[in-house]
């Protein structure tokens, strides 16, 4: 089942419930903010102070990124992490299975789009809700000339606590540390005890969240490039939209095309980026 739903604000989004699972998607963003199969805990990590208002993105479940990932390389203007977590998308197409429900969303270039970035674009989002989650960002050329982009699936995972998790598949991966500037390499799994913003590199196997109850494989294609991040306790405490405590109950595990890894896309040509999540 699909329905168009509105907070008491206005602010719209799409709710998906089949057999196995249900899941929230906001037009603006064609954010994803709440994905949970059927009597389990939701997989993604909202803040409760996040405002769900227009032109805010809202601070967790998954933005995304476009198409620039972080701060725009020559003008520091232009928003952070690129304009399609904040403009409203078209909600195009539902194809509904028996244990999957997909549904699809479109971004094209207007004049809007054209005042922070000057290429004809179409931009589609498919979401598929099952008992794993597929997201899969596909970004069409329809400019006359070739253009490059650095973008992410910023996902926050709802963990049990920081203090509890770690990461396994990314050792012995390069990295670019975002705190030091410095490129380092991973050791071992990693675990957080303090801000950790970090991009990984020529990442090509799939990632594991271990968490006390629960583990979450990511495994993306069209990428070579993840973001690990959390603000721990002074960044939380002066970021929009988040708790003084949230840093304990997320991380960011972002599938990406970012620094090293950026893309071009010549004329009518296409990349797609995609994550397939699952829960064990
Ligand atoms: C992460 C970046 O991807 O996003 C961090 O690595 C950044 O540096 C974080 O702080 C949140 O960004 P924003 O724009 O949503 O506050």
């Amino acid at each position: 089942m699909i329905s168009l739903q509105h907070l008491p604000n206005g602010f719209a989004y799409v709710e998906v419930r089949n057999s196995v699972a249900t899941a929230k998607i906001a037009l603006q963003g064609a954010h994803l903010f709440h994905y949970a199969r059927h009597g389990e805990e939701a997989l993604l990590w909202v803040s409760g102070a996040s405002a769900f208002k227009e032109g805010e993105a809202i601070r967790g479940g998954v933005p995304l990124c476009w198409p620039w990932f972080g701060m725009h390389l020559s003008d520091d203007s232009l928003p952070q992490h690129g304009f399609a977590r904040t403009v409203l998308w078209e909600f195009v197409e539902t194809t509904e299975e028996e244990e999957a429900t997909e549904v699809t969303f479109l971004l094209k270039s207007s004049a809007t789009t054209q005042q922070w970035w000057p290429y004809h674009f179409e931009l589609l989002y498919r979401i598929r809700i099952g008992s794993e989650l597929t997201l899969e960002l596909t970004t069409r050329n329809s400019d006359e000339s070739a253009f490059s982009i650095t973008q992410a699936l910023h996902t926050y995972f709802k963990i049990s606590h920081i203090s509890n998790i770690h990461v396994k598949g990314l050792h012995n991966k390069p990295y670019y540390d975002a705190l030091t500037h410095t490129k380092q390499i991973q050791h071992g799994d990693i675990t957080v005890n303090e801000e950790v913003d970090r991009v990984y590199q020529e990442v090509r196997e799939p990632i594991v969240l271990i968490d006390k109850q629960r583990s979450i494989t990511i495994d993306n294609e069209g990428s070579d490039s993840v973001v690990v991040w959390n603000p721990w306790v002074e960044k939380c405490a002066r970021m929009s939209a988040m708790e003084a405590t949230s840093y304990e109950t997320m991380l960011c595990i972002e599938s990406a095309n970012a620094f090293d890894d950026e893309r071009i896309i010549e004329p009518h040509q296409t990349h797609t980026l995609r994550a397939r999540i699952q829960l064990g």
